[in-house]
């Protein structure tokens, strides 16, 4: 028998726990359709502002040996479209849909929010720092603003929803946010955003890979995968299970996929993977997911979601 890899996140039926990450290939109602019709079991959506944005200037991302590096710039069509998109994909593929904003002031955000109260989508992830928009602070690591912004969005939002997060690296920033993020209902944290500020250098040209910031960008792929699942594990055990955590960083096979779940991750995204090897990682990570679990005589994922053993 198959393994049952079905979830919920903040109360919504997910039929698989891999899905694609805010981010990439999600800007246009073509790109949603193709995550749609792949086996990723919802649909995220880019992150939107209120005015549409063309993003930075080009190239602005790049594959790297063990990931990807880039510094998109937030391109989006404006939130109107996203509600728009949401109507369509729901009426023809019946996934659960997940919004993401992104304002650039709190004031956007509480548009934003108020608009997708009364839209088709299920689930809002809260992103509120993008670590690629020039001249805007990573807002994570401001644990004042992200409580301001917090209790704002919390009287606001009446779908359930959850806040990307940067990686952390410092145990006592793991506290802090974590005592500002128990004060308000947010039903899921996602861990973690892209690692800011890298830079990747082509020594053939003595030049950036990317061209925005002098050449510095968010860090993905397998780079990511320790630091988020140091980030999925502690925010686990922090939230004592009231927040549930979605593990996000450097997944390719159904074994990372694994090790978050074991960490504590309720659901897994997928990104650079996604970009590099197109809709069927979906698939794949899912059945090697099944595969590994048949193989340790697990038949679903409540039976080792967080039970990492102590070495
Ligand atoms: C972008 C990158 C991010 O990591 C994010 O969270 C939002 C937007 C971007 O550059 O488009």
């Amino acid at each position: 028998m198959k393994a049952d890899i079905s979830t919920k996140i903040a109360g919504v039926k997910f039929d698989a726990c891999i899905f694609n990450t805010s981010g990439p290939a999600d800007v246009t109602l073509a790109e949603l359709e193709i995550i749609a019709r792949s086996k990723s079991p919802a649909i995220t959506m880019k992150s939107c502002t209120l005015e549409p944005r063309a993003g930075n200037p080009e190239p602005r991302y790049a594959d790297l040996e063990y990931g990807s590096i880039n510094s998109m710039g937030l391109p989006n069509l404006g939130y109107k479209a996203y509600i728009e998109f949401a109507a369509v994909l729901k009426r023809k593929y019946k996934k659960p849909i997940i919004a993401s904003i992104c304002g650039m002031t709190l004031e956007d955000d509480i548009i934003m929010f108020n608009a997708f109260n009364n839209s088709q989508v299920d689930i809002i992830e809260f992103n509120p720092g993008s670590p690629n928009t020039i001249g805007k602070a990573i807002v994570g690591y401001d644990a004042k603003e992200m409580d301001r912004l917090l209790k704002a969005v919390s009287k606001v939002c009446k779908k359930p929803w959850g806040i990307k997060l940067p990686p952390y690296f410092d145990l006592v920033h793991f506290d802090e946010i974590a005592k500002v993020i128990k004060k308000y209902p947010v039903n899921f944290v996602t861990c973690i955003n892209s690692l800011g500020n890298g830079l990747a250098i082509d020594p053939a040209t003595e030049q950036p890979l990317i061209k925005p910031k002098g050449g510095l960008g968010g860090i993905g792929g397998r780079y990511a995968k320790f630091t988020a699942l140091a980030n999925v594990r502690r925010f686990y055990e922090l939230f004592d299970r009231k927040i549930q955590v979605i593990g996000v960083g450097g997944v390719y096979s159904g074994t990372d996929a694994f090790e978050f779940i074991l960490a504590g991750a309720s659901a897994v995204q997928i990104g650079t993977a996604f970009l590099q090897k197109g809709p069927g990682i979906f698939n794949k990570v899912q059945t090697e997911l099944q595969t590994l679990m048949a193989k340790k005589g697990y038949i679903k994922l409540s039976n080792f979601r967080g039970k990492l053993k102590i070495l």
